[in-house]
């Protein structure tokens, strides 16, 4: 008998011979079933009402809450570089602006609604996301209206969110994006896009299994919206809870989501992969939130690790766990960083 290496390996084991098959870069990148792009990306952006505004915010590096004449320069060259989308989010800083009711959240001179104008002129290509809750806009910072215990008045507060997604809607952003977890907002949302004439031509993207925690402190120093009493643990699910996030996700797919979301998404993979399972016929959003960039960089600063390496691993992870659609502070580095 032959005591050959090719007879060795022939009669041997093959499948255990794996290292041939990632052997180059490109093969590498094969391995992988989703590959980052940057269409996959939406850029969060902080608009405040003051018009001329642009202030770094010390708790997310490199991100800044800015004044609607801020924003088109801002943007003009990250499009350039491939920028696809931007989700806004308002911050009113005017003196008097909150009240009980959220009143400000859909003020037509408000700044998400002139700031969707402006973009939708200005940038025609740009994919426009709102994000719609009204901690920004209450006195007390919930997401919603409240009732005399201090708990949500669900039907109140469905009925006032439903309003202002129609109001960003015809304002003309592509996607209104509820993140507030009210029960049924989904549904009011619908009903009102079709009842407005415009459901054919306006994304509806739940955040559907959006959990309560400690990632989110970043985002609400930069947007004002701690709440001044309480926590969000009766409405942003607890973290455990898996099975509550299925069915808060086969709930929003059957009240007429196009898109659902995931957030937080790097402690939230197996919720990811759980709403691919679920909702295999829709794509995945991933909302890698203010708490996991800061996270990161803290990370790189302590030299722990290489941002850029550990920004496309923490991403990658995202993809590879369901998502297709990610919400990330990293988005400008990454039009930097990726090819296409
Ligand atoms: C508003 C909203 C929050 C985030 C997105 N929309 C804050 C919250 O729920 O307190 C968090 C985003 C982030 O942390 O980056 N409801
Ligand atoms: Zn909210």
């Amino acid at each position: 008998a032959s005591t050959s290496a090719t007879s060795v390996s022939i009669s041997g084991d093959i499948a255990s011979q794996l290292h041939g098959g990632y052997s180059h870069p490109l093969a590498r990148t094969w391995q992988a079933e989703r590959q980052l792009t940057k269409s996959m990306l939406i850029l969060p952006l902080f608009i405040t009402d003051n018009d001329d505004e642009e202030t770094l915010i010390p708790s997310l590096p490199g991100q800044y809450r800015r004044g609607i004449n801020k924003v088109v320069p801002f943007l003009e060259p990250l499009i350039r570089k491939g920028l696809r989308s931007v989700i806004l989010f308002g911050v009113p800083l005017g003196q008097g602006v909150k009240d009980a009711l959220g009143t400000a959240a859909d003020d037509p001179k408000g700044p998400v609604m002139s700031t969707i104008r402006l973009l939708r002129q200005r940038f025609p290509q740009l994919f426009l996301v709102a994000d719609v809750c009204l901690c920004e806009y209450t006195s007390h910072g919930h997401c919603g209206i409240l009732r005399d215990d201090g708990g949500l008045n669900n039907e109140l507060s469905v009925d006032r969110i439903s309003d202002v997604a129609i109001a960003y809607a015809q304002a003309g952003c592509h996607c209104v994006a509820p993140s507030d977890m009210n029960d049924g907002r989904i549904r009011a949302i619908k009903l009102k896009l079709i009842e407005a004439g415009i459901s054919h031509k306006t994304v509806l993207m739940s955040y559907a299994a959006k959990f309560s925690g400690c990632l989110y402190g970043p985002f609400r120093d930069a947007a004002g919206s701690v709440p001044s009493f309480g926590d969000r643990k009766c409405y942003q699910l607890p973290p455990g809870g898996r099975g509550l996030a299925r069915r808060a996700i086969e709930r929003d797919i059957a009240e007429g989501a196009d898109i659902i979301m995931v957030k937080p998404a790097s402690q939230f993979l197996d919720i990811i992969s759980d709403a691919k399972d679920i909702g295999r016929n829709m794509p995945v959003a991933a909302y890698q939130v203010s708490g996991e960039f800061a996270m990161i960089h803290a990370g790189a600063k302590a030299g722990v690790f290489d941002l850029k390496t550990m920004a496309f691993e923490a991403t990658e992870g995202i993809l590879r766990a369901g998502a297709t659609i990610v919400v990330s502070y990293f988005t400008a580095d990454f039009l930097d960083w990726l090819e296409s």
